[in-house]
């Protein structure tokens, strides 16, 4: 037997979750990356591996509790049960009007953001339970914060964080400790490809921090890191903003008053 964690990580083919795998893998742990897509969650397993790190790429669709069950029974069989449990996959949206939205769009959302997250939790969770031990971090957001118009996608992600809360205090007496993580924009292939289409305004994003950089994925693969460590064994049900200030600056920034420095 080896005393080596094993490390899921839900969304990790690509973005945040693709740094945490990275991540996880230097700390030395077996790697299994869950994403629905292909080619990039095996190219990230490889990448991995190329770095002599121990990963394997499972295909699944965290929105379907079925699979999930299968996936999670597969990974415990190939690649020991889940130590560490990161849930980063995800459906990003633009701005939309809650009276005129797609709801197809918004019922699929809920599906992968929050059910997802939920049957990750779930069959994993008993992996950690049957062991008497774990560490789990949900992907939050600064939506998880505040109001932002994002009509599914943004309370999907507050009830990710009450989710969250009702973990930790259930797994706690299984010495399983739960977390989330809220980030602000992150510069991913995804939110360039946004800033590219005139779906974000980078001048609003660098306007709203109280830094002036924003964090990139590996700032947030690390946060994560250390929620699941030794370091934080004393940690469980809160939310960690990676936000560069945000979170204090949005309202700060918008007082009537006008904000002492501009004066
Ligand atoms: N990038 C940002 O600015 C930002 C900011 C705050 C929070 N977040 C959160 O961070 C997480 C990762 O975001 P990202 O920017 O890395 O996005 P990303 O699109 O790069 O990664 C998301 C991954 O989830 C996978 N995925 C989507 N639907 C899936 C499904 N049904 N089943 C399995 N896998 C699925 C995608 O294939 C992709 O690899 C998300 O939870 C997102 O809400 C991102």
């Amino acid at each position: 037997m080896t005393d080596r964690r094993t490390a899921v990580i839900t969304g990790g083919a690509s973005g945040i979750g693709r740094a945490c795998a990275i991540r996880f893998a230097k700390e030395g742990c077996a790697v299994a990356i869950l994403d629905a897509d292909k080619s990039k969650g095996a190219e990230t397993a490889r990448h991995i591996v190329r770095g002599s790190g121990t990963a394997r790429y499972y295909p699944c669709d965290v929105a379907n509790r079925v699979e999930m069950q299968q996936v999670a029974a597969t990974v415990q069989r190939e690649m020991g049960p889940a130590d560490i449990l990161v849930t980063s996959a995800a459906l990003i949206p633009n701005a939309e009007s809650i009276l005129d939205m797609d709801m197809d769009r918004h019922d699929r959302m809920w599906q992968v953001n929050y059910h997802g997250t939920l049957h990750a939790c779930m069959v994993f969770g008993r992996q950690m339970r049957e062991r008497g031990q774990g560490a789990i971090v949900t992907v939050g957001s600064i939506n998880s914060i505040l109001p932002l118009p994002l009509p599914a996608y943004n309370p999907g992600k507050a009830a990710i964080q009450r989710l969250t809360q009702l973990l930790a205090v259930e797994l706690g007496r299984h010495g399983i400790r739960v977390n989330s993580v809220a980030p602000t924009y992150v510069l991913t292939e995804g939110l360039l490809a946004k800033i590219e289409a005139g779906q974000r305004d980078p001048a609003k994003i660098m306007g709203a921090h109280a830094l002036d950089a924003l964090p990139d994925a590996d700032d947030i693969a690390q946060a994560v890191a250390f929620l699941c460590s030794e370091s934080a064994s004393k940690i469980t049900g809160v939310l960690l903003p990676v936000d560069s200030g945000w979170a204090a600056a949005v309202s700060y920034k918008t007082y009537a008053g006008g904000v002492p420095w501009d004066a």
